[in-house]
């Protein structure tokens, strides 16, 4: 079979690769459909994401159909279309058994600490198969960009007609600010990237958007849209220590602030008087859990999710290499760039 390796930092290289095993028990073999691209495929790329280890398939966003499946498996059948949930867990640790399989102490995440889905084939954990018969193999693919967003949004655990900021509009913020929309909070998005604010105004639904020029226009344009109350929820997604740092200013009182992007720079603020006083509180949040999954298949499946605006780019495997550079760059436009295996 052929697959996509990153040999090593700014070096793939199309191999061969033997084709799988029959599925044993729990398992099932897959053929791959489509493989979203993502900030970790790229960060992969760069040779600047601490968790990947080269050589490496890359490929973790995955729309796939079930070829064959092993004994003992129920919940997918050879012909479904299926959603892939990229966590691998041990089922032992504590966050395990406590059902935080999302945060397991021993996780290992497809295409990034082991070979993911830029090949043809493979085989999975049938567990980690999110059936999804009424979705495009390109929708399936976006599931788990979208799992990100809705975990982070259950950490903050907004409600209808608490005030919500997102800071940071690029495709993990997008998945932010869909459940915030669908929890029925207000829901407001900081960026300093005009472009990803206008889309999130025209393509997003969202009309409260402020442009962060780090002059504190952003605390009045705040304070002017939520009638001086703040937001009871803001959601982090910039990646930035910065912004982290910076964001819970934003918060009002009791407020909740999740970091949902990622930083290995420290996040330095002062404990009082922002913290202290308003009594706030801290959530992290790290990938998705299984529900999340097959909430947002049947939220896809009833359109109250909206796909089409998120992908903009397409490529076949072949196309790939000379692709991938565009499609991390926000000045192509992008948000979701989908791989056809097909
Ligand atoms: N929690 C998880 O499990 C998880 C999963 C995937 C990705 N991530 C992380 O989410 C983060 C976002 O990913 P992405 O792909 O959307 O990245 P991205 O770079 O495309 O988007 C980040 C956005 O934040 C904006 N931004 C940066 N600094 C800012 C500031 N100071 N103020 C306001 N806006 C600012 C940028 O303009 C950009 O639009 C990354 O850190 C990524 O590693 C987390
Ligand atoms: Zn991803
Ligand atoms: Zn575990």
């Amino acid at each position: 079979m052929k697959a996509l390796q990153l040999e090593k930092p700014q070096q793939f290289r199309f191999i061969e690769t033997p084709e799988p095993a029959a599925p044993g028990h729990s398992e099932a073999l897959v053929r791959v459909q489509r493989v979203g691209i993502c900030g970790t495929d790229y960060s992969g790329f760069l040779g600047k994401m601490p968790f990947f280890s080269y050589p490496r398939i890359p490929g973790h966003e995955l729309g796939v159909e079930v070829l064959a499946v092993g004994d003992g498996v129920t919940n997918v059948r050879p012909g479904d279309r299926c959603s892939v949930e990229p966590y691998m867990n041990c089922g032992e640790c504590f966050a395990c058994r406590k059902g935080s399989t999302n945060c397991c102490e021993n996780l290992k995440v497809l295409g990034v600490m082991m070979d993911g889905g830029l090949t043809e084939r493979m085989l999975l954990p049938a567990r980690k198969l999110h059936p999804a018969n009424k979705l495009s193999p390109e929708q399936c693919a976006l599931v788990e960009t979208l799992a990100i967003g809705c975990h982070a949004v259950n950490r903050g655990n907004p409600v209808a007609g608490e005030n919500l900021l997102v800071i940071g509009a690029g495709p993990i913020g997008l998945s932010v600010i869909e459940f915030a929309k669908l929890s029925g909070a207000k829901t407001i998005v900081m960026d300093l990237n005009k472009q990803r604010l206008k889309f999130v105004r025209t393509k997003m639904g969202v009309p409260d958007t402020i442009c962060s020029r780090g002059d504190g226009g952003e605390l009045v344009a705040l304070k002017e849209m939520t009638g001086g109350a703040l937001a009871q929820v803001v959601v982090d997604a910039t990646g930035s220590n910065k912004s982290m740092a910076e964001a819970m200013k934003y918060c009002g009182f009791t407020g909740r602030l999740v970091y949902v992007g990622i930083t290995q720079a420290e996040v330095t603020f002062p404990h009082a008087p922002v913290m202290h006083r308003r009594e706030l509180t801290l959530f992290a949040s790290r990938n998705a859990l299984p529900p999340d999954f097959t909430r947002i298949i049947k939220l896809i499946e009833d359109g109250r999710i909206d796909t089409r605006p998120w992908i903009t780019h397409h490529a076949v495997l072949d196309e790939l290499i000379a692709k991938f550079p565009t499609f991390a760059k926000p000045e192509t436009g992008v948000i979701k760039a989908i791989v056809d295996m097909e």
